[in-house]
């Protein structure tokens, strides 16, 4: 089984005191994770990035933000560029999240070309995808998954190398309705199989497979996370409520490290 990659998305909670805490806590337990096992990935808010540099740094754990914009400087007011990430050494950056392209109305070419930057910047991009609760009710939820794919595809699928694709079913995050075993498994499955298939499509690769990691979001907890995590085709978790608590969050890290 590949090594499991463990995504805290914090959102947009916290403070100094908060991520000081958390941070110290993880540090200190993840001494006792085997860190060939297991990924810690932080995806914290933009302020924070220093402190995680600050506490992280040569630890193994990584960090990371939750957006990026897509050019690299100018007049975007309010924008944080992928070098302005670097600066405090981020490895991996969130983009397409629901919740950003609902209220931001974030479209699939916008998170295209940030996926592009990203890469272009050594940052691993951890991808969002997935469908609405009607969507899947309708039956569309692998027609929508792929759509969300495909615009990243035109630049080729060897873009995907070495990122992270998270199935968030909508519907799954902050609802404490987490998609089933089954579910989790297909979508997985689907994904790799599609950016695989589309590979070998366009005659970039013969038998050899992109290095890529599917991981599944939307209302894990340290309940499921054995069940979730156990199965071949998911890669990780990406975790949003609990990774607010730092006893919750170690629990589900050290249940990945026992797959
Ligand atoms: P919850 O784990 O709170 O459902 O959030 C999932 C999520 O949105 C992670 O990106």
């Amino acid at each position: 089984m590949s090594k499991k990659i463990i995504i805290a998305n914090l959102k947009m909670h916290g403070s100094s005191s908060f991520y000081e805490d958390l941070f110290a806590q993880v540090k200190s337990t993840q001494k006792h994770i085997a860190v060939s096992d297991v990924e810690i990935v932080m995806c914290i808010p933009y302020p924070y990035l220093f402190l995680a540099e600050k506490f992280f740094a040569h630890s193994g754990i990584s960090w990371g933000s939750q957006n990026v914009a897509k050019d690299l400087a100018g007049p975007f007011t309010g924008e944080v560029s992928v070098t302005m990430l670097t600066d405090f050494a981020s490895q991996y950056a969130i983009i397409g999240h629901s919740e950003r392209s609902t209220a931001y109305c974030e479209s699939d070419l916008n998170i295209a070309e940030k996926f592009k930057r990203l890469k272009e910047h050594n940052v691993r991009p951890i991808l969002c995808v997935g469908e609405t609760f009607i969507e899947r009710e309708a039956g569309m939820e692998k027609k929508v998954v792929q759509a969300q794919l495909e615009t990243i595809l035109s630049n080729g699928s060897e873009i995907f190398a070495d990122s992270v694709i998270a199935y968030e079913p909508i519907w799954a995050i902050g609802s404490d309705m987490a998609a089933s075993p089954e579910q989790a498994q297909n979508m997985c499955s689907f994904i790799k199989d599609f950016i695989h298939s589309e590979g070998k499509q366009s005659g970039n690769n013969d038998q050899k497979k992109i290095p890529l990691k599917v991981v599944y979001g939307g209302s894990v907890n340290e309940k499921n996370t054995l069940q979730l995590l156990s199965l071949d085709e998911v890669d990780g978790a990406l975790i949003g409520r609990c990774s607010l608590s730092a006893d919750k969050f170690i629990q589900i890290c050290n249940l990945a490290h026992q797959i």
